[in-house]
């Protein structure tokens, strides 16, 4: 009876994490529920990790004397793990979220294909199914560990350039077919009892070895700026490969939260693609990140320059205004001054709201945070298709570091790469600020004509900078912030 207590204790526990992962997921769908969501899941998760210990209640005694050796080991992997993320959670900064991100899911498709290897080498896996769920599960996990990886690498800037040789696919192809080859070929043996041509240990490291590199094959010729997709495509991977390994090992706690993982990685995948009107395989097998060339003579106008103060001033006096926060924002992190500014011009009346678009930034979800850290009130703050129909009745957008989320080219030219894109309708409104440092081009690589028309004008600078010039410029008015 004594027994059987850990093992059903385990299985509640795993059940209640699951419904708390379930909850927390769900609670992040809103700014307004997340920081309570991301708990709900954290203790979900801490409730997993410590009801894992019961498993010492239920081993075999041929086990008992690795007890001591393994807990140990089990504490300092929890130290480590879990101080090395507690320190590397607070002092990243917003702009290397993706790349951490990034280094974090890599970590879970490692696990995932750590679990498998233990699995494989130790012998255990049961049956065609078991052992068919342990491979599968082993070669998404290594891919999604080696992929993540060296989108870690392009993002941090360690990989600078993507790396592309003749007949890529072919290559990619061959090398996934061998890791096949070699997993059907493992279940063929270890049911049949045959003698294998290598040993088993080297068939599954070379198992091992050829998932992992093409998970690097894969990545490598992927443009930099694609990173955020990528990352969410192995997001999925890594769910699914979680979800695999739990039923193998039969826990329904791993069971659930890698399909939850997996599900939501799709869809994040297929939202990102579809705000940015590409197909996955779009971005896994083009080069859109790289430089594109586009025909300067389309654009008619010209950049009109202007003083941040004037700016600021000219947004004191109007009667709307709509902000349109960008990657820049989040780079020059200019949230505080701004949300600083903005509390200038609701003090002196003015009618203040956030545009967000879904893909502003270089993460899902980037500029909401960005806002929440800066403590906008979110009934500020609308989401693209709440907004989008106002901007023609509002007297100035200020567009903050933001850049592709505003060209209209999206609308109406079909050679601009990102023809077909929603995008925020800033050129409607009567007057447009575009804050930026010079003329860099967006994530797209493209020229925006919105900069170049008539009711646009330019102010140069960091945001952060520019927010400050504007700020004292409003305040030498003689008005105060109400906050
Ligand atoms: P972008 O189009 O990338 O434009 C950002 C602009 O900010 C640049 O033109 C740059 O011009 C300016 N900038 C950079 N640093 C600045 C600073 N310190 N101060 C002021 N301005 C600065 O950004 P966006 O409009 O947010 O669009 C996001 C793009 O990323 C979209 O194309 C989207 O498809 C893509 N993307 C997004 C995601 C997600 S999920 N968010 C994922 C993958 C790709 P200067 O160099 O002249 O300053």
């Amino acid at each position: 009876m004594l027994t059987m207590l850990p093992p059903l204790l385990i299985d509640i526990v795993g059940i209640v994490a699951a419904f708390l992962l379930m909850f927390g997921l769900w609670r992040m769908s809103s700014p307004v529920t997340a920081p309570a969501g991301i708990k709900v899941a954290g203790i979900g998760m801490v409730a997993a990790v410590a009801a894992s210990f019961l498993y010492v209640f239920n081993i075999s005694p041929a086990a008992h004397p690795h007890l001591p050796v393994n807990l140990a080991l089990a504490g300092i992997a929890l130290a480590v793990g879990g101080g090395l993320a507690w320190w590397g959670g607070r002092k990243v900064a917003m702009t290397a979220m993706p790349q951490m991100v990034a280094l974090y899911n890599g970590m879970g498709g490692g696990a995932a294909g750590a679990i498998a290897a233990m699995e494989l080498f130790g012998n255990h896996a049961r049956g065609v199914t078991q052992l068919g769920v342990t491979l599968l599960g082993a070669i998404i996990g290594a891919v999604s560990l080696s992929g993540s990886l060296i989108a870690w690498a392009k993002l941090q800037g360690v990989l600078n350039k993507p790396l592309r040789i003749k007949g890529q696919q072919i290559i990619n192809a061959v090398v996934m077919l061998a890791t096949l080859a070699v997993g059907f070929y493992i279940l063929f043996i270890v049911q049949s009892g045959t003698v294998p041509v290598l040993s088993l240990q080297a068939l599954i490291c070379l198992f091992f070895g050829c998932a992992m590199l093409f998970g690097i094959l894969m990545t490598l010729p992927i443009g930099g700026a694609d990173m955020p997709v990528v990352i969410s495509i192995y997001n999925a991977f890594t769910g699914l490969a979680v979800g695999l390994e739990g039923f193998v090992l039969q826990t329904p706690a791993l069971m659930i939260a890698g399909m939850l993982v997996g599900a939501a990685g799709i869809l994040l995948t297929l939202l990102m693609a579809k705000a940015m009107n590409r197909s996955v395989s779009n971005v896994l097998f083009t080069n859109f990140g790289d430089v594109v060339k586009q025909k300067q003579g389309a654009i008619k106008g010209s950049l009109k320059p202007t003083a941040a103060g004037d700016a600021g001033i000219a947004m004191r006096y109007a009667g709307s205004v709509i902000i349109v926060p960008g990657y820049g924002l989040a780079a020059a992190q200019g949230q505080q001054k701004l949300y600083e500014f903005v509390k200038l011009l609701i003090a002196a009346g003015v009618k203040v709201r956030f545009a967000v678009h879904p893909v502003a930034g270089r993460m899902p979800g980037q500029m909401d945070v960005l806002l929440a850290e800066a403590g906008v009130p979110y009934d500020l703050i609308f989401q693209l298709e709440d907004i989008n129909d106002d901007f023609a009745a509002t007297d100035i957008v200020l567009v903050i570091g933001a850049n592709d989320v505003v060209n209209p080219s999206a609308r109406s030219d079909k050679s601009s790469p990102i023809f077909g894109m929603p995008i925020l309708n800033a050129d409607k409104a009567k007057q447009v600020y575009v804050v930026k440092r010079g003329e860099g081009k967006g994530y797209a690589g493209i020229v925006n004509p919105l900069f170049y028309a008539d009711n646009c004008n330019m102010v140069y600078g960091d945001a952060q900078a520019v927010m400050v010039e504007m700020i004292e410029a409003v305040r030498g008015l003689g008005l105060s912030a109400a906050a």
